[in-house]
Order: C-alpha cells, then sequence, then structure tokens
C-alpha cells in the first residue's frame, strides 16, 4: 500500500455546495467515531507496513480536539509506519489558531490544506462558509510561525454571482500569501445540495459556460506568471510541492481509505465504506467490515481517467508495458481526440492540449 487517506466526517456547518461525506455531530459522538476509525485503523497495520504519504481529510479534521489528534497520531505512531514522508491535514482557516498550528507541527504534520474557497466576504456568505477571508490570512500566518510552510489553499471559480473582477482579486490575495501551492476547482453542482436547491428554484443564477472557460483560462494564466507550475487540471504547486499523496492517486498507485465514506484502491479492486456515521460505529463495535461496496474496476480505463489530470500525462509504453496493449488499440476513440486537437502525443507521452482542458469531460467520455 503506497498511500493512506483518513476521514474525519464532522463539520461546523454545512456549506452549499458540498456533497462529502460529513454531518454536524456532537462532541461525544466525535470521541466514539475515533475510537472505532482508531481500531479500523489498527486492523490494517500489516497492510500499511510501505506507505509513503497519509492524507487527513474530511469533513473538518481542523475541528478535532487535542486530544483526539493526540489520539490519531499516536495510533499511527504504533503502527510504526516508518516510510511515511508526508502527512498532510485539512483545515478550516478559522480553526488553525497559533496553538493548532504548534500542536500540527509537533505532531509531524508536513503540509496543511486550508478551505479557503474565496476572499469575498459575500461569496463566504453565499457558500455558507463560516470563515471570513482575515481567517485565511491569519492561519496562513500562524502556520508559518509554527514552522510549517508547506500550504495549499482550496480556492473556488464560478461561483454563482462571481464576476472576472471577483475573480481576480481573490487570486491577488490568494498569491499575497506566499503559500507552496493552490487547488483551483471550479464550482461543481451536486444532488442534494443547498446550491442544486437554490438553482432548480430559480433563486439563483448559474453563472455561464462561456464566463467558466474564461475564468479557468485566467487562473491558469495568472498562477502560471507568479511561478506556479500547473501540474494537474485543477492543481498548482511552486516547484517541488506537487502533492505527493493526490499524485499517488493519479499515477495508479494503490491507497487505502479509512472512515466513513472513504474510497480504496487496493489488489484490483476499488471499494468504499459506509457513509453514516451511526452504521460506521455499528460495524466496528460489532467486529464487521465498514465496507459499503466493491464496484467496477476497470485497470486500464482507470488509469487514462487518472493519468490524463496530469499535466504530463500518460507515459505510452509504461501503459503498454503494464497492460500489453497499445493505449490506442485499446481505446480508438483516443486517435479521434487527438486528429481534433484535445489531446497530443509528446516525447513519449499522450497528454491534454490547451484546448483539451477546457473541453476534458469529451475525452474521458470516451473512456
Ligand atoms: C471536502 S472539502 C474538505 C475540506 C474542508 N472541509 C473545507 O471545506 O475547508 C475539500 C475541498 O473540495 C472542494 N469542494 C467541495 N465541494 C465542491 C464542489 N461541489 N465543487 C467544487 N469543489 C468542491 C472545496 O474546495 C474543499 O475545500
Ligand atoms: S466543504 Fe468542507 S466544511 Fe464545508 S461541508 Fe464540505 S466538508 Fe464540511
Amino acid at each position: 500500500m503506497d498511500a493512506l487517506y483518513i476521514h474525519i466526517p464532522f463539520c461546523a456547518q454545512i456549506c452549499a455546495y458540498c456533497d462529502f461525506a460529513k454531518e454536524v455531530t456532537k462532541v461525544d459522538k466525535r470521541k466514539t467515531y475515533m475510537q472505532n476509525l482508531f481500531s479500523e485503523l489498527k486492523h490494517h497495520t500489516q497492510a500499511l507496513t510501505q506507505v509513503r504519504s497519509i492524507f487527513i481529510g474530511g469533513g473538518t479534521p481542523s475541528l478535532l480536539d487535542e486530544a483526539d489528534l493526540r489520539g490519531l497520531f499516536k495510533t499511527l505512531e504504533s503502527m510504526g509506519l516508518d516510510t511515511v514522508k508526508d502527512i498532510t491535514i485539512e483545515a478550516n482557516p478559522s480553526d488553525v489558531t497559533k496553538d493548532l498550528a504548534h500542536l500540527l507541527y509537533e505532531l509531524g504534520v508536513s503540509r496543511v490544506s486550508l478551505g479557503a474557497q474565496s476572499f469575498n466576504e459575500a461569496n463566504l456568505k453565499f457558500l455558507k462558509r463560516t470563515h471570513t477571508p482575515e481567517a485565511i490570512k491569519q492561519a496562513v500566518i500562524n502556520l508559518k510561525d509554527a514552522g510549517i510552510e508547506n500550504i495549499n489553499l482550496d480556492m473556488l471559480f464560478a461561483i454563482p454571482n462571481q464576476t472576472l473582477e471577483d475573480l481576480n482579486r481573490d487570486i491577488d490575495l490568494a498569491l499575497k500569501q506566499g503559500v507552496t501551492h493552490i487547488s483551483y476547482y471550479s464550482v461543481i453542482v451536486e444532488d442534494n445540495t443547498a446550491l442544486s436547491r437554490w438553482l432548480e428554484q430559480g433563486l439563483v443564477a448559474p453563472v455561464s459556460e462561456f464566463l467558466e472557460a474564461s475564468m479557468y483560462e485566467t487562473v491558469i494564466k495568472r498562477l502560471k506568471d507568479s511561478g506556479f507550475k500547473h501540474y494537474e487540471i485543477s492543481n498548482f504547486a511552486k516547484a517541488g510541492f506537487e502533492s505527493i499523496h493526490n499524485t499517488m492517486v493519479w499515477e495508479s498507485h494503490d491507497y487505502l481509505g479509512v472512515g466513513t465514506g472513504a474510497h480504496s484502491k487496493w489488489r484490483n479492486e476499488r471499494f468504499y465504506n459506509v457513509r453514516s456515521i451511526k452504521k460506521y460505529n455499528e460495524r466496528i463495535e460489532n467486529a464487521h467490515s465498514p465496507i459499503a461496496d466493491h464496484y467496477p474496476y476497470e485497470p486500464m480505463r482507470d488509469f487514462l481517467l487518472m493519468g490524463l489530470r496530469l499535466m504530463r500525462g500518460i507515459d505510452m509504453k509504461a501503459f503498454e508495458k503494464r497492460f500489453d496493449v497499445e493505449v490506442f488499440d485499446a481505446f480508438p476513440p483516443l486517435r479521434d481526440c487527438v486528429e481534433s486537437g484535445l489531446l497530443k502525443q509528446e516525447d513519449g507521452r499522450l497528454k491534454f492540449t490547451h484546448k483539451g482542458l477546457f473541453l476534458g469531460n469529451e475525452v474521458f467520455m470516451k473512456l
């Protein structure tokens, strides 16, 4: 196993756009969940002996109190995971006090991913975020003061009512924080979210495809001009600061996910845990597996769906060696994507063209 994902499903408030496994919970419910999470982790000690990166995501891991955070790291330590090179934790900016920043540093966290989303007060309110723009700036200062320099900002564009000017102001402020990594996602309207209901009821207007494309173009150009490498569809890093964990996922390494709703890819299988905290607790407490389902996994298709997300694309010889078939023989429609200028071949690799980045789904639908 190369990578470990640990899911912490608690949130202070539910954001308008979010469909991840999470619940607003009381503290005692969190404690029970954490004990069960530690059991699930320990159950996998053997499989995790060679793990190189750990990603603690959510939900909101920064909502955990000191005892639970210490308990989590003590469990990891007791498992003797000596090969780990990188530990990332997701945090809500308003949780990152000086004390929390020092604690994370002391525990050995190497990278913090802040759910900044926007520096615009009205946008943050609309998205139902609990933090202010000031809290993002203060979180970055607190982390750097504590000795954590490797910081990511999760940012959103194509937020309903956002203009290009708003976006440019957000980019100015994101760049000003001096972080090593920025993930810039276009807002996806997920079913069963407040945002999808507001759109259905006509309470807000969707962002036009044309504006969304102009925004993506702006993000790419401005971050590149400021010294960030665009290395994945939505991800930008200063040299040497690409996400180790996510890159392993995009490169089709095995990973294990523990906790509610966590997905895994292991030994040619994909599977995921139950989403409900109640069901998860019941299963672990009764010594049953928390896995909800295994689902079809086509290794060749998966390799391309993941690998093409990286700007360097996929190594065509590596594909052939792994699957014993040439990439264009396995997926003939990909030839059309090269002919129509969505994909290109360069130095033995197959990758997106600039035009292809804007029409990625047309390529992914052919796989
Ligand atoms: C699941 S969240 C966890 C991080 C943390 N809970 C937070 O929000 O600060 C990870 C990131 O996914 C992105 N995200 C979540 N829902 C999204 C959506 N519907 N469309 C685009 N990006 C989304 C947000 O940028 C968020 O920071
Ligand atoms: S975006 Fe983050 S904080 Fe908001 S509901 Fe989703 S997981 Fe929770």
